[in-house]
């Protein structure tokens, strides 16, 4: 720690100070009236004694506070340093004699508690639209709104698409990713009848009460039993930090949801999510929604996209992934995809392929239902759903996505959202 001779000057009269009041019942800290923190000094020999204020405060109560950049509310509290009007009008003091005839001034017995002191500062003690103060037009002295900003209001919104972490090297065989490079995944699960818990799918968060999954995740509930999900989780089955617990409290599976000789069609769900408290999601660092694309869309051939999810590491694993992975792959064009050695005509126009140009990394079991995320205009958007492939990584085999543009009308009517913008 570092303590400037200044300050520990201050100190040292400020406990001679307490020392004193005790013993010559001099005004003590609550006679100077110091605000903030601040800290009564008395000049024994002049009898006179002064507030010492904390850093950011100043004033002689250290009322003033010069790290508050705009006002909340209708800055009835503001204690900033702005002292012009809207115009750039400079303030007059509020105890300047001319005002001695206002009904706001430093001479109220509640100035104090107003804010009102020896300084020109914006205030707004009378609950006024904003911080305003006196200005002198002519031979008047005039109310004026001043110039301060407005604090951006405390719930923040989600910004679709936007990471709060960028892992500092392209991963492209696949690797662990903290879930601020991931943070509109979301953890499946399912609850049995006993209590016990298995992982079921990822899935991508649309807004703030909907996840997007794959229809093929929810063929197989039992009576009594569950599903739930997580927000913000990097580790599986874990509740470290930052993640969130939701119910589903609608499930939605696509009403011609089918499954061919090895494809899944129209392989998409919807998942409504509610919290213990009943809410839906908040933005944070660890839980962000993703960008939905534009209806019909083009697919971003051959750019460079991501998968993420706790599925298998191999084809032949049979645990899950432990921590959080994704991979980089490329979406492959329908032509490609359709050649006979890789999946003929199972590939319909509601699904992308996409794969690693040397068939080094794909989406395995267990990745299901997981986002296919691409880069637009510096964010995200869901491109794909995690649905099937023959094998994982195997040559000539790409992964197969649900293509989200296309269904985009079907999520619309579903949830109510209002289309991309
Ligand atoms: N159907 C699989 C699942 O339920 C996903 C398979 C994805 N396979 C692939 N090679 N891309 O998890």
């Amino acid at each position: 720690m570092r303590v400037s001779l200044a300050s520990l000057l201050l100190w040292a009269l400020a406990s001679g100070c307490r020392a004193l009041s005790k013993q010559d019942h001099a005004p003590d800290s609550a006679d100077c009236g110091c605000l903030n923190h601040g800290v009564c000094i008395s000049y024994k020999y002049f009898k006179i004694h002064r507030c010492a204020c904390p850093r950011d405060f100043s004033g002689e109560h250290c009322e003033i506070d010069s790290s508050q950049k705009c006002y909340q509310d209708n800055g009835h509290s503001y204690r900033g340093m702005v002292d012009q009007d809207i115009w750039g009008k400079t303030c007059l003091k509020w105890n300047s004699a001319v005002l001695a005839s206002k009904d706001y001034n430093a001479y109220r017995p509640d100035a104090i508690q107003l804010g009102l002191g020896k300084h020109n500062y914006c205030r707004n003690p009378n609950n006024q639209r904003k911080p305003w103060c006196y200005v002198q037009v002519g031979r008047m002295q005039v109310m004026r709104e001043c110039k301060v900003p407005q604090c951006a209001s405390e719930q923040e919104e989600f910004q679709c698409g936007h990471k709060s972490m960028t892992p500092r090297f392209k991963i492209v065989g696949g690797n662990t990713a903290p879930i601020e490079s991931q943070p509109w995944f979301a953890a499946i699960y399912r609850r049995y009848r006993g209590g016990s818990t298995s992982f079921v799918c990822g899935g991508a968060l649309i807004s703030a009460c909907w996840v997007v999954s794959a229809a093929h995740c929810f063929t197989e509930l039992k009576k009594g039993e569950s599903y739930f999900l997580y927000l913000g989780q990097s580790k599986l089955k874990s509740e470290t930090h930052g993640e969130m617990q939701f119910e589903i409290e609608k499930l939605i599976s696509h009403e011609n949801f089918s499954q061919g000789k090895t494809a899944y069609h129209n392989d998409i769900a919807l998942l409504k999510i509610r919290s213990k408290t009943g809410k839906c999601a908040e933005p944070s660092r660890t839980v962000q929604t993703i960008c939905l694309p534009p209806a019909y869309d083009d697919i971003p051939f051959g750019s460079e996209c991501e998968i993420a999810g706790f599925g298998l590491e191999m084809h032949n694993d049979y645990l899950y992934s432990e921590y959080l992975k994704m991979a980089v792959v490329k979406p492959i064009s329908y032509k490609e995809c359709q050649q006979p050695q890789y999946y003929g005509s199972e590939i319909t126009s509601q699904m992308v392929c996409a794969a690693h140009p040397q068939w080094k990394s794909d989406a395995c079991q267990g990745d299901s239902g997981g986002p296919l995320v691409c880069p637009t205009d510096g964010r995200m958007t869901l491109v794909g759903v995690v649905s099937w492939g023959i094998g994982c990584a195997s040559m000539n085999k790409p992964g197969v996505y649900a293509r989200v543009s296309h269904f985009l009308p079907w999520i619309q009517a579903h949830t109510n959202l209002p289309g991309p913008i």
